[in-house]
């Protein structure tokens, strides 16, 4: 089979890749977002960003709504009490030692892009 054959397959394997699988693009544009208060910018860029804006972390990535939308049914305050004292993989306060909860709250309302509100 030549090469070029395969091209069409890749395409429709890409295109099956709907299921929770950031594209590009969505990883480009969890690299850019910020939350817009600067003090929460400044913790979430030396924390959280880390992990929540890298592909293949396992964390779910920041603005990408299929990886959050499932973790919203859990309830901010399920979730804000993992982020505090950590989870599986996700280490307490998401090492940002001066984030309270309100902070810890306010950032995963920003990641999830309002999924979790
Ligand atoms: C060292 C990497 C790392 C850092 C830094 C990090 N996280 Fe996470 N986070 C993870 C991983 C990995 C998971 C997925 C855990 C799992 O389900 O196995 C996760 C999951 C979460 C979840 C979902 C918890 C749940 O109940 O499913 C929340 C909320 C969260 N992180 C918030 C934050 C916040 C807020 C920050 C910054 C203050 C942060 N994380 C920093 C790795 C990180």
């Amino acid at each position: 089979m030549r090469l070029n054959m395969l091209a069409p397959v890749i395409v429709a394997l890409a295109a099956c890749a709907g299921n929770g699988k950031p594209a590009a693009a969505d990883i480009a544009r969890a690299q850019a977002l910020r939350p817009d208060d600067a003090r929460l910018a400044e913790r979430y860029e030396r924390s959280c960003m880390g992990c929540h804006a890298v592909d293949g972390s396992g964390a779910p990535l920041t603005g990408f709504a299929p990886q959050w939308k499932p973790l919203a049914g859990k309830g901010m305050e399920q979730l804000v009490d993992h982020a505090f004292e950590g989870f599986k993989a996700m280490p307490a306060r998401g090492l940002c030692n001066d984030c309270n909860r309100d902070d810890l709250r306010d950032l995963i309302r920003f990641m999830s892009g309002g999924a979790a509100a």
